[in-house]
């Protein structure tokens, strides 16, 4: 059994239509996302209450919040994996709240993303794991594509653990093939959810580095979830801290430093 996570990464079988990412309201120089009023509930449960966010090209915007803050379920929505109640989501202009699957299968190709639990196809090789959107999404031959995932994997540093399979790598090893798969198609835009959890403190500063040399490298907007305010402060240009459904303080970390809301100050002082 494949997790929606899992799924995603598929794709559509085969797109017929060429659905247009410009066009219908796309404008390629608006912000890579704009999230506007985004509510979404599960049962009686608000868990997103009117969210705002803005990331611009080349930005990298860490959401920080306590477990269950729906920092998850708010990547879920950008990737279109669920819908919002209501609320406006915006990919480089384009509204994808409406988008049909085939539209919104398009559009994922330019999305990067490592969701916190889903790990890589544990049947396949790490070659095969990065190889596998190549192999979907374009059309390279066999050595292009060999040439292309030695690349990715040499940029994570994982280039001679081609032949291992998943099982066989730590946890730290494996966010790095996950990074490397992420980057496959060559994204605009990467979305990570809680790339260090689960790691040791030394492999998680290496997995920080990383993003931060990969950010610079690709030039993305990318909106990294963590819990980890130290994890942010290595490669955000600008921190979101979500609480009670709302964006309760968002700016640079020294912004957040000076506000006098208790919870943000706790929120600081407990994990720096
Ligand atoms: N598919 C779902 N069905 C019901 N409740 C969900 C679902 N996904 C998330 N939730 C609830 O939404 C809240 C936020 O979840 P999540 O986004 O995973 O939090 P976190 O900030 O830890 O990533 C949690 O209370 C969770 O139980
Ligand atoms: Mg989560």
């Amino acid at each position: 059994m494949m997790r929606p996570e899992q799924e995603v990464l598929l794709g559509a079988e085969e797109s017929h239509a060429t659905p247009a990412i410009e066009g219908s309201g796309g404008d390629s120089d608006g912000p890579a996302v704009a999230l506007r009023g985004l509510h979404r509930s599960f049962g009686s449960q608000m868990v997103l209450d009117g969210i705002d966010l803005t990331v611009g090209s080349g930005e990298t915007l860490a959401v920080l919040g306590r477990s269950g803050t729906g920092k998850s379920v708010l990547l879920k929505l950008i990737i279109g994996l669920q819908k919002p109640d209501s609320g406006s989501i915006r990919i480089h202009g384009q509204e994808i709240t409406r988008l049909d699957l085939d539209a919104m299968n398009e559009l994922r190709k330019k999305m990067g993303f490592l969701f916190q639990h889903s790990a890589l196809y544990d049947s396949l090789t790490v070659e095969e794991n990065v190889a596998f959107p190549l192999r979907r999404h374009t059309k390279m031959t066999e050595p292009e594509r060999r040439d292309r995932v030695k690349e990715l994997l040499s940029g994570v540093g994982m280039e001679s653990d081609l032949k291992k399979m998943p099982s066989e790598l730590s946890g730290g090893m494996q966010k790095r093939v996950g990074l490397a798969r992420a980057l496959a198609l060559e994204p605009g835009i990467l979305l990570l959810d809680e790339p260090t959890a689960g790691l040791d403190p030394i492999t998680s500063g290496e997995i920080d580095e990383l993003i931060l040399k990969l950010q610079e490298e690709h030039n993305m907007a990318s909106i990294v979830v963590t819990h980890d305010l130290h994890s942010a402060k290595t490669f955000a240009d600008r921190i979101a801290l979500l609480h009670e459904g709302n964006v309760l303080i968002e700016g640079k970390f020294t912004e957040l430093e000076k506000s006098d809301n208790e919870f943000v100050s706790e929120f600081l002082k407990r994990d720096s």
